[in-house]
């Protein structure tokens, strides 16, 4: 096996995926069920090991049944996307291969990361702040949570959680679900994690916030965090942080933004407005790998106070890694990973690439489509809109003629178009009723590509309707055939 072939290959692999991708006649998605995709691909490693012919086989059905995040129909998660200087600089990071660690096996990736979160938390409006790459937002949440906790109580960190301490987080009922993990796993408890209720467009009521702390606190228990969304991730709201952050500092309490969906937004002055408040808060998560269509991972936690991060960690026995270097601080310690990935080169050789200004208005292009879609649902005769939008996500549904179950219908709308490969869209639930979640994320698309998925979903609906309509005709049908 030699290495140029494998080289060679690869990007002609990448190649014909790209072209793959940006073709509309391509499927979003080639389904395949995991008993024909365990007959199409072997999995088992053997004992010997492959051709290079085989490897490239392997290649090409690795992206060819896999789910192409990157074409214009895949409107499915947050995230989505080619974005190929961003691409380039993930590679160059794979290529290296090094750890966030310290700076000698790290420096341009370490000015870089620095470089990164400086201009981020330029734009959350922290002066004096800091923050670290995570794993993704869920972790940024978690990292948030762990500073609150310590901040409000140091000796936890050697000393464990008190049994029954009674700490109390406070989120919105629209709130990413990793604030309960990070509860959990903080050892708070996932049930001390109180559910404030929303208004009709999904944020958070500062009223109902401050009700919930006075009940907690005529509880004796004790309120340590509030964890408001920039972007949630069902309707796209955002909480009211200036409301929000005032409430937080009668109450001395931690104040943190989840911006993992909606952070990105913050780019164009024109999205300001939707931030007020945003640089009174304590923390800020931001997911580079959603709006920015970085390749995933790329999250950032930035706190508002410099030392938060390192005075999180307990700091023991580390002289086997870390060295003094009085020129630059090791990131590594900063960070609850020892060995952590480059998520930073990637994003910055995309926001070099593209500029400030670039991305900014990559964010405009993103919010005018958004506006574009609901525009769509609101001309298009049977589509509903069945919450106002606020940014990116637009959740409706289709509401036929004869009158049937509208949960049940609109997911099989969604089905028939998942597995015809012809859009990848999703649901969601909200207040108990089931819509079609259509997201924003890709900024490389045109109204074109969102033209073409009202097309793609009207034509499912419609033949659909007509299948049901005509089903529901035979079974009245039968109905009155007469009994013997
Ligand atoms: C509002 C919000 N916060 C946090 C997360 C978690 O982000 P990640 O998937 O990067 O862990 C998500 C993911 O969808 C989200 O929508």
């Amino acid at each position: 096996m030699s290495q140029n072939t494998i080289l060679k290959d690869l990007f002609q692999v990448i190649q014909e995926y790209a072209q793959v991708i940006q073709n509309e006649n391509e499927k979003v998605v080639d389904f395949t069920s995991p008993k024909d995709l365990a007959n199409i691909i072997s999995f088992p490693v053997d004992e010997e090991g492959i051709s290079d012919e085989a490897f490239k086989d392997l290649m090409q059905k690795y992206l060819q049944y896999s789910a192409r995040t990157g074409h214009k129909q895949f409107m499915n998660q947050l995230f989505s996307g080619l974005n190929l200087p961003a691409f380039a600089g993930d590679v160059l990071t794979s290529i290296n291969n090094t750890s966030m660690y310290t700076y000698e096996v790290a420096p341009v990736a370490t000015m870089i990361e620095n470089e990164m979160i400086g201009l981020m938390s330029s734009f959350a409006g922290y002066k004096n702040g800091e923050g670290i790459f995570v794993t993704g937002g869920s972790n940024a949440n978690l990292i948030a949570m762990f500073s609150a906790r310590n901040h409000a109580y140091p000796q936890t960190k050697f000393n464990g959680i008190v049994p029954n301490s009674k700490l109390k987080a406070f989120v919105s009922e629209d709130a990413h679900y990793s604030y309960e993990n990070a509860a959990n796993i903080l050892g708070i408890g996932a049930h001390n994690v109180v559910k404030v209720p929303v208004d009709k467009n999904g944020s958070m009521i500062p009223s109902e916030l401050e009700k919930a702390l006075k009940k907690s606190k005529s509880e004796n228990e004790i309120p340590f965090f509030v964890g408001a969304t920039c972007g949630t991730t069902v309707r796209a709201a955002f909480d009211p942080l200036d409301k929000l952050s005032v409430i937080c500092q009668n109450n001395k309490i931690w104040f943190h933004a989840d911006g993992a969906f909606g952070g990105s937004l913050i780019m164009s002055p024109k999205n300001h407005h939707l931030f007020k408040g945003l640089e009174l808060t304590d923390s800020f998560a931001w997911d580079a790998h959603k709006l920015m269509n970085i390749p995933l991972i790329s999250s950032v936690l930035l706190v508002k106070e410099k030392g938060t991060l390192k005075f999180n960690l307990s700091d023991i026995n580390t002289d086997y890694i870390y060295h003094e270097n009085s020129e630059i601080e090791d990131l590594g310690k900063k960070s609850i990973q020892c060995g952590r990935r480059v998520d930073a080169a990637k994003l910055w050789f995309a926001w070099k690439y593209y500029g400030l200004k670039g991305y900014a208005e990559k964010m405009d292009h993103l919010m005018d489509l958004a506006k574009y879609a609901e525009s769509l649902v609101e001309k298009t005769e049977k589509l509903k809109m069945f919450v106002p939008r606020q940014s990116l996500t637009v959740c409706f549904r289709y509401i036929p003629e004869f009158s049937t179950n509208l949960d049940e219908f609109n997911f099989k709308i969604r089905e028939n178009l998942r597995l015809k490969g012809k859009s990848l869209v999703n649901v969601a639930w909200i207040n108990k009723t089931l819509v079609i979640r259509f997201i924003i994320s890709n900024s490389e698309s045109q109204r074109s590509d969102i033209d073409q998925f009202f097309k793609n979903f009207m034509l499912e609906a419609s033949e659909l309707e007509i299948q049901m309509n005509s089903e529901n005709l035979e079974s009245n049908d039968k109905n009155l055939i007469p009994t013997k």
